[in-house]
């Protein structure tokens, strides 16, 4: 089991209930239920939601995934999840589920960083991530350029948005434009027929004074707003399509052009873009044609396994299991605000990276009596 661990992966941190199981870098199931259409009608997600819908379908996806792939819980070599950031609510659901299941099964706990996450889950697409990477993550609540050294211990922020999320931007376009809600998909859809030169909209922080690899999508998202309205002041037809297009070029252009620049400036000649933003099919294309010029290898998993998942966690999981680290303590916290620095959250008791067997076993044991104390105190108080 060392180097290809069996793991199973639990993911709550927004609206998606996602359940994966990965044998070391290959994926076995990948099951998701999502309350997004719940959502929809309010425009945004909703935790309260978010939170009951994990709950109800938490063990059907789990039954669901175990059966996809084909393997007994009993098999297991541990059970992931996403400890954060994310939803206090929604992460809650998950990592007391991940509880519940690694204590009854007697199976090691791995609570993870779900922006770690959605960089390792391209291992399952092409394979073993190169060290360093240079990860571009484009999600509806981060934008960030990470570089990582290690996945599993060494994550460092070189930027982020200061303002909105990429995805946020597209959420909101396509509310202004009455498109409806996830707003990526649709305006990736309507920007196909259209020209992206149509409207020259601004560029945030692309000026020579600016943070090289921080993000602005507030003014952008203000300039379309504005120039939608001064089209509907005027009587005129609002082209929905060039608008898509228009504004998806603004954001790939900014995207690609700092992940280019990152990758040159710290000598990375790996790029690997992730989260739900990634799934943009101009994204994809202009990351492409702009990493073959300068000669950075492109790696961009397929739109499944960019957006919310389980398989993510279990693929993160995995290598913590594959690289020896410490498992979680029982009393894993779940951290709306967890940095993208700590790739996993280990058992502050063990000793800070080794996986050394002896000190885990000890912790766990103790950990075991805690937790079980703790519930006869609950059955009986
Ligand atoms: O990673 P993700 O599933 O959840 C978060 O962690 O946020 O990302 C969801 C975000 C939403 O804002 C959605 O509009 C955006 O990703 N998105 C896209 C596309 N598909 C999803 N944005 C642009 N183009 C797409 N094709
Ligand atoms: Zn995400």
């Amino acid at each position: 089991m060392a180097d290809e661990p069996l793991v199973l992966g639990i993911e709550t941190s927004c609206d998606e209930t996602g359940v994966g199981i990965v044998r070391g870098h290959t994926l076995l199931a990948d099951a998701v239920a999502s309350s997004v259409d719940t959502h929809a009608r309010f425009g945004g997600v909703v935790p309260e939601i978010a939170s009951r819908a994990h709950l109800e379908a938490m063990v059907p996806t789990i039954e669901r995934a175990l059966k996809e792939a084909g393997v007994a819980a009993s098999d297991l070599d541990g059970i992931a999840v996403t400890a954060g950031p994310g939803l206090a609510g929604a992460l809650l659901v998950g990592v007391s589920a991940a509880k519940a299941y690694a204590y009854a099964l007697g199976k090691p706990l791995y609570g993870v960083n779900h922006l770690a996450s959605h960089i390792c889950v391209d291992q399952l697409e092409h394979g073993a991530l190169p060290e360093p990477t240079m990860a571009l993550l484009v999600s509806g609540g981060h934008s960030s350029l990470l570089l990582a050294p290690d996945i599993t211990a060494d994550v460092r922020p070189l930027g982020s948005t200061i303002d909105d999320a990429a995805g946020e931007a597209f959420d909101k376009v396509a509310r202004v434009l009455n498109l409806g809600f996830p707003g990526g998909p649709v305006i990736d859809r309507y920007a196909k027929q259209g020209d992206p030169d149509a409207i020259a909209f601004p560029r945030g922080l692309t000026g020579p004074r600016d943070a090289p690899y921080d993000f602005s999508f507030s003014g952008l998202k203000t300039a379309v707003a504005r120039w939608i309205e001064a089209k509907r002041n005027a009587g005129e037809e609002v082209p929905v399509a060039h608008v898509a297009a228009s504004f998806q070029e603004a954001v790939t252009d900014v995207l690609t052009r700092k992940a280019i620049r990152a990758c040159r400036d710290e000598g990375v000649d790996h790029l690997m873009i992730g989260g739900g933003v990634a799934a943009n099919s101009r994204l994809r294309a202009m990351a492409e044609e702009r990493c073959a010029a300068a000669g950075i290898t492109l790696r961009v998993p397929r739109p499944k396994l960019c957006t919310d998942n389980g398989a993510m966690v279990a693929a993160l999981g995995a290598e913590m299991v594959a690289r020896n680290r410490a498992a979680s303590a029982w009393d894993l916290p779940a951290d709306s605000s967890l940095p993208v620095t700590e790739p996993h959250v280990p058992d502050p008791s063990a000793a800070a990276t080794s996986g050394h067997s002896h000190t885990h076993d000890h912790a766990h044991t103790h950990d075991h009596d805690h937790v079980h104390e703790l519930s006869r105190k609950n059955l009986y108080s």
